[in-house]
């Protein structure tokens, strides 16, 4: 229960500490086992470490600076909103690789292809923040048991961070960041409701 109980958002990081490279990569990796709607996997990372690509977003931020100068990394998380098109290939490859029999992924292949002439973007988007939600709450538990710590961060601008890094892909939709690092501040109690006012039996 730990890591559920002590996580909480912190937003000043020890600036001398870097994450190394391949901890990083293996938290990333774990968050990337978060589930998405039929597994089409459209949540992307943008990983902000460089003291350089830091200063060229910060206008971009609307406050949150503490955590991104002293965060090792500050991750944009985006969704692909041409996901019904490269979806395609996690089913290619879930049947390549043995996780799907070939009818199944086609199946799922028809499925996709369906929803790319249907879905409009406001119905995509709203798929991509579900998923990214799920994504960045995981990345945010692997971290607090790798002994890092987090803060999610929504106040930025949304239009503007990833042309900032040279980003230009209109399909590319930031929704959310996470800072993450070594804490040099504990985070504040939160309150909680209550159980009762949270959940309804029927
Ligand atoms: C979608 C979302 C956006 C948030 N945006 C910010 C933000 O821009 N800046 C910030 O300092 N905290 C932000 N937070 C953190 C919340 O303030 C924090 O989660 C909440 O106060 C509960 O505290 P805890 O995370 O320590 O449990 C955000 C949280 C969420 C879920």
């Amino acid at each position: 229960m730990s890591i559920f109980l002590n996580r909480k958002s912190v937003r000043n990081y020890d600036e001398n500490f870097k994450i190394p490279r391949n901890e990083l990569n293996e938290m990333l990796e774990l968050a990337l086992r978060a589930p998405s709607s039929m597994n089409l996997q459209p949540t992307r990372m943008i990983v902000v470490e460089s003291k350089e690509a830091k200063e060229k977003i910060k206008p971009h931020m609307f406050g949150n600076i503490l955590q991104l100068d002293t965060s090792s990394a500050f991750i944009i998380i985006a969704t692909d909103l041409n996901k019904f098109e490269t979806g395609i290939k996690v089913f290619s490859d879930s049947e390549h690789l043995g996780f799907l029999p070939k009818e199944v992924a086609n199946r799922q292949k028809d499925i996709i292809k369906e929803r790319n002439n249907n879905y409009n973007k406001a119905r995509i988007l709203n798929e991509g923040y579900l998923d990214g939600g799920l994504l960045a709450m995981q990345l945010m538990l692997v971290a607090k048991e790798y002994g890092y710590d987090t803060c999610p961060i929504a106040g930025f601008n949304k239009q503007t961070i990833l042309s900032a890094l040279n980003i230009e892909d209109e399909n590319l939709q930031p929704i959310l960041i996470v800072s993450l690092g070594k804490a040099k501040d504990a985070g504040y109690d939160s309150y909680r409701i209550s159980l009762d006012d949270a959940v309804k039996y029927y």
